[in-house]
């Protein structure tokens, strides 16, 4: 069975201003130990579905099988501990936490979940991250290229089985994009699943999976 499941999954924001239909009966099967890379126009629905998938929002019909579990069917507080132990965003807007700096970011992570060596592994992150020489700054005094790296430290820290990266290299330059990928690649090595939405086909280019948004669905990307 795929690590991640989507069954006919539907999808639209109902405003004063009218409904906007965003996904239309979408079934995908992901596996884990991959990247999954979606592309689409801006506004087409990437993110709507990262947090579907991730279960931050709620589908209008279908169901999602994280890991074996019909993610719609839990309680609130189970399926809350569910994400917390299984899931890691890197949010398209970052969503750091102001008034930390960029170690307690990371290490905020430790509060949904209790991570073995902590420190040790909050250390080896910022390392490879590039975000050492940082460590104390608050989000405010960070480039967007350094918050946007924080907020993958965060999605990391507490080994989640499955990463939704949204933009994830929206703000890297060239050396970045690298290093992330290099962090992506060795975290599907270890068995992680990767579901992120890029725009930069050079990124996606990198990914074992590629998706492309046509009339509501996410479809396969031939190779
Ligand atoms: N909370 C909301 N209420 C109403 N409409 C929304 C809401 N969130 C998103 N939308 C609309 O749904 C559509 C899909 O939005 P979404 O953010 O998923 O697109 P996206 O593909 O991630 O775009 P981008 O590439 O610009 O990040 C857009 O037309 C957007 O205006
Ligand atoms: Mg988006």
């Amino acid at each position: 069975m795929s690590f991640l499941s989507i069954q006919g999954i539907s999808k639209a924001y109902v405003g004063s201003e009218g409904k906007i239909q965003v996904l239309k009966d979408l079934t995908l099967d992901l596996d884990a130990g991959r990247i999954h890379a979606i592309a689409g126009a801006s506004g087409c629905g990437k993110t709507t579905l990262l947090m579907l998938c991730g279960g931050l929002i709620f589908p209008d019909s279908g169901t999602i099988i994280l890991d074996g579990e019909d993610l719609l069917a839990l309680s609130p507080g189970a399926r809350a501990v569910r994400r917390a132990s299984l899931v890691g965003f890197v949010f398209q807007r970052f969503h750091l936490i102001p008034y930390l700096n960029v170690e307690q970011n990371i290490m905020a992570s430790c509060v949904a979940r209790p991570v073995a060596n902590a420190h040790q592994r909050c250390d080896e992150l910022m390392q490879r991250l590039q975000l050492e020489h940082r460590r104390g700054h608050i989000p405010a005094r960070l480039s967007a290229g350094e918050q946007q790296r924080v907020a993958l430290g965060r999605a990391l820290m507490n080994r989640p089985s499955l990463l939704v990266a949204d933009e994830p290299t929206g703000n890297l330059d060239e050396e970045n994009t690298a290093l992330l990928l290099a962090l992506l690649r060795d975290f599907t090595e270890d068995g992680g699943m990767v579901l992120m939405a890029t725009h930069d086909s050079a990124v996606a280019a990198v990914a074992d999976h590629r998706y492309i948004y046509h009339d509501g669905r996410f479809g396969v990307v031939p190779e």
